[in-house]
C-alpha cells in the first residue's frame, strides 16, 4: 500500500490548496500509517498508544521501526554500523549526541512513515545529508533517531536532461562527476564532500553563484514528506508557498527526499585554483576582490572568495583568493587585477569540476572541532580592510589554542546574484538587488579540546559583533545571516526581513502540530537562535 500517486505527482484535489488548509484538526496519525501500509495494531509495542502519552517513546519507535523495515535499515547503539554513521560526521561536536537509534530510509514512502511514528510516540529525530552542518544536534538527535540517505543515492537525468533528479543522499562530488558523463552541471556546492541536503535547503553558494544565483534558485521542484507526512511535489504551479519556503528556509518545512535541479551545459574542464599572498599584497588583494565583485555584470562566469588565515606558530598572516572560471580560459581577463598582485603560491590551472571540489575536500578534513559564524555588511574596501584587521587581533589571542587553524572567508553577492535570486518567484533570504552588492564573511575555526571551545567561540563573536558595530557606525548594515555559515548563537530566520513573518504563517499551515519545530529541534528553528546567550 503507498500513498497514493497522485498525491506523490504533486496533483493535490484544488479543493485542499483553496481552503488553506492542509492538515484538518482531526488528523489521524494511525489511519495515515495505515495508508503507507503500517498497521500499527500489529506491533504490539504500539497498540494501546496514543499521542504524547509515552516517556519511554523512542524505545517504542526505534523498536517498531525495526519490526516494520527490518535490522538493516536500522542501527542501534550496540550495532557497529551505528558507530560507522556517529564518526560520517564531520565535526567531532556532532558526534558527541547519542540517537537512541539510527534510521535509513531506502524511499520516501519510509520517512513518512519515520515522520508518523515520531508523532505517534513523540520521539524526536534529525536529518543527515551530508553531515557538515558543524554545531551539535544541528544534524543528530540525542537520544531519538537520527535519519541518514545512504540507501538514497539516486541520480536521474530527465529524457530531455533539463532536469536531474537527486536523493538527499548524495554529495556533490558524486552529482558532479555523474554528470559530467553529460557535459552537465548544476548549481551545487564548492566542496566534494558536502551534502545536497543541507546546502540547497540553506541557500548554496556555487562556482556558478553570479549567473545562475544560488543552489536554492535553480531547484525545479522538491519532492517532500510534510509534517503529516504527505508527500507532495512543491514546485512554482504545485505548493508554491511550500517550493517557497524550502529555498532557504532550512528544514522547517519537510524533508526533501528529492531535489529536481535544473541542468546547464558545462564542457569538460573548467579554471580554478588558488593565488596566495603575504600581507604586503594585502591592500592590493583588498582591491581586487571589491573590485570584481563590484563588476560582476561584466563576466558573471568568474567567481572568487577570498580567505584569511593566520599560522599558529608563527603568526604569519596569509590571504587566499580562490578563483573559479566556468569556461575553460587560463587568462580570463577579468581576474587580470588578480594576476597582476605577487602571489607566494598559484595553483590555478584547467581541470574538471569535481577536481576543483576535491581540492577543497582536502583543505577541510573531518574530525576536528569546528565552529562557523556569519555577518554581512554592505560593501566597500574600508570595510573590507577593517575585517581583515579585527580578524587577525581576534585569531592572534588564541593562537595557543591546541591545533588552532582560524579563518575568515570573505565573499560578494554580487547584484547579477541578486537578481537571479528573485526568479521563480524569489527566495526566502530577503535579499534585493537594490541591497547590493553584499559582504558576506564565513569565521571558521578549527581546533582540537573541548577545554578550549570558550575561547575560540568567544574569538568568533568577537568579530562577528565587531564588524556589526562598524557597519552601523558608518550607515552600512545588512541583516541578513547565511543560514550555512551561521553559529547556534545566531537567529537566521529572524534575519529575513518580510520573509520571516510569511515563513510563520506557512509554517502553520503545513506543520500546525509544530513537528518540525518540537520533533525536530535540531538546527536553524523558526524562533530564535538555537542557543540564546552569546558565548562570555
Ligand atoms: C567544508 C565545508 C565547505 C562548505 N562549502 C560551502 C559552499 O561552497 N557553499 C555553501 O553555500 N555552503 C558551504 N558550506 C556550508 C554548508 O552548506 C552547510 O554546512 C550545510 O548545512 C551542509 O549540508 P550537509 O547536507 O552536508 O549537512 P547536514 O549536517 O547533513 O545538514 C544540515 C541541515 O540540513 C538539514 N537537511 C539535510 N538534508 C535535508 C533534507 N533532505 N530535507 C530537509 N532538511 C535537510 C539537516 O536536518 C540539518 O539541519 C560548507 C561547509 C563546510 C563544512
Ligand atoms: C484513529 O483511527 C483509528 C483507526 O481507524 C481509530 O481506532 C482511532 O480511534 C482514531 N483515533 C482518533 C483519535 O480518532
Ligand atoms: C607583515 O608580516 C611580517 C611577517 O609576518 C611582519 O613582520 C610585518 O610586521 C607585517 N606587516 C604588516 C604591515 O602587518
Ligand atoms: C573529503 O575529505 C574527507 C577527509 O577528511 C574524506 O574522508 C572524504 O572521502 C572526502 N570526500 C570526498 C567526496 O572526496
Ligand atoms: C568557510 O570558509 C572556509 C575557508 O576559510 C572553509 O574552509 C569552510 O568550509 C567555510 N565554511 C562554510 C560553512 O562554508
Amino acid at each position: 500500500m503507498r500513498i497514493s500517486s497522485v498525491f506523490a505527482l504533486g496533483f493535490m484535489p484544488a479543493g485542499i490548496w483553496a481552503q488553506d488548509i492542509f492538515e484538518p484538526a482531526d488528523f489521524n496519525i494511525t489511519q495515515a500509517l495505515l495508508k503507507n501500509g503500517v498497521d500499527v495494531s500489529g506491533i504490539p509495542e504500539l497498540t494501546g498508544l496514543s499521542e504524547r502519552s509515552l516517556s519511554s517513546g523512542c524505545s517504542i519507535a526505534c523498536t517498531s521501526l525495526k519490526v516494520i523495515f527490518g535490522d538493516a535499515k536500522v542501527e542501534s547503539q550496540d550495532e557497529t554500523a551505528y558507530d560507522d554513521v556517529i564518526n560520517y560526521f564531520w565535526s567531532t561536536q556532532q558526534r558527541e549526541p547519542k540517537p537512541y537509534c539510527i534510521f535509513k530510509p531506502e524511499k520516501s514512502i519510509d520517512v513518512s512513515t519515520l515522520v508518523l511514528l515520531s508523532r505517534l510516540t513523540q520521539c524526536p529525530f534529525a536529518v543527515r545529508s551530508g553531515g557538515h552542518a558543524a554545531f551539535a544536534g544541528a544534524s543528530s538527535a540525542d537520544g531519538g533517531i537520527t535519519v541518514t540517505f545512504e540507501k538514497m543515492k539516486q541520480i536521474k537525468l530527465s529524457g530531455d536532461k533539463k532536469i536531474v533528479s537527486i536523493e538527499p543522499g548524495n554529495l556533490w562530488y558524486d552529482i558532479y562527476t555523474t554528470l559530467a558523463a553529460d557535459d552537465l552541471a548544476v548549481v551545487g556546492g564548492r566542496v566534494s564532500g558536502i551534502g545536497i541536503g543541507g546546502l540547497t535547503t540553506g541557500g548554496g553558494i556555487s562556482f556558478f553563484t553570479n549567473e545562475y544565483g544560488w543552489a536554492c534558485d535553480n531547484v525545479a521542484s522538491f519532492e517532500v514528506v510534510t509534517a503529516s507526512g504527505i508527500i507532495v511535489n512543491a514546485s512554482p504551479t504545485s505548493y508554491p508557498d511550500l517550493y517557497w519556503a524550502l529555498r532557504g528556509g532550512g528544514n522547517n518545512f519537510g524533508i526533501v527526499t528529492n531535489f529536481n535541479l535544473n541542468t546547464f551545459a558545462h564542457g569538460p574542464q573548467m579554471f580554478g585554483g588558488q593565488r596566495r599572498f603575504f600581507n604586503t599584497s594585502f591592500p592590493a588583494a583588498i582591491d581586487a576582490f571589491v573590485n570584481l565583485g563590484v563588476n560582476a555584470a561584466q563576466d558573471p562566469k568568474a567567481a572568487q572568495f577570498l580567505a584569511i588565515t593566520m599560522g599558529a606558530s608563527t603568526g604569519t598572516t596569509v590571504a587566499i583568493a580562490e578563483l573559479e572560471y566556468a569556461d575553460p580560459v587560463l587568462d580570463a581577463p577579468v581576474f587580470e587585477e588578480y594576476r597582476n598582485i605577487p602571489a607566494f603560491s598559484d595553483t590555478t590551472k584547467l581541470d574538471t569540476l569535481a577536481y576543483f571540489t576535491q581540492q577543497l575536500n582536502n583543505s577541510n578534513p573531518n574530525g576536528y572541532r569546528e565552529t562557523f559564524w556569519t555577518a554581512s555588511s554592505k560593501l566597500d574596501s574600508q570595510m573590507v580592510q577593517f575585517v581583515f584587521d579585527v580578524s587577525f587581533e581576534e585569531f592572534s589571542k588564541i593562537l595557543d589554542v591546541q591545533g588552532i587553524i582560524p579563518a575568515n572567508t570573505l565573499q560578494i553577492i554580487s547584484v547579477p546574484t541578486l537578481e537571479q535570486m528573485q526568479k521563480n518567484g524569489g527566495n526566502v533570504l530577503g535579499l534585493k538587488p537594490g541591497d547590493g552588492p553584499v559582504f558576506l564573511i564565513n569565521i571558521s575555526m578549527r581546533w582540537d579540546k573541548t577545554a578550549d571551545d570558550a575561547r575560540v567561540l568567544k574569538a568568533s563573536a568577537n568579530v562577528v559583533q565587531r564588524m556589526l558595530d562598524e557597519a552601523k557606525r558608518r550607515n552600512m548594515v545588512n541583516d541578513f545571516l547565511y543560514m550555512n555559515y551561521a553559529s547556534q548563537f545566531q537567529d537566521v530566520i529572524g534575519s529575513y526581513g518580510e520573509s520571516t513573518q510569511r515563513l510563520k504563517e506557512f509554517a502553520k499551515k503545513y506543520d500546525p502540530t509544530e513537528v518540525f519545530q518540537k520533533l525536530q529541534p535540531g538546527y536553524f528553528k523558526l524562533d530564535g537562535a538555537p542557543v540564546q546567550s552569546w558565548p562570555q
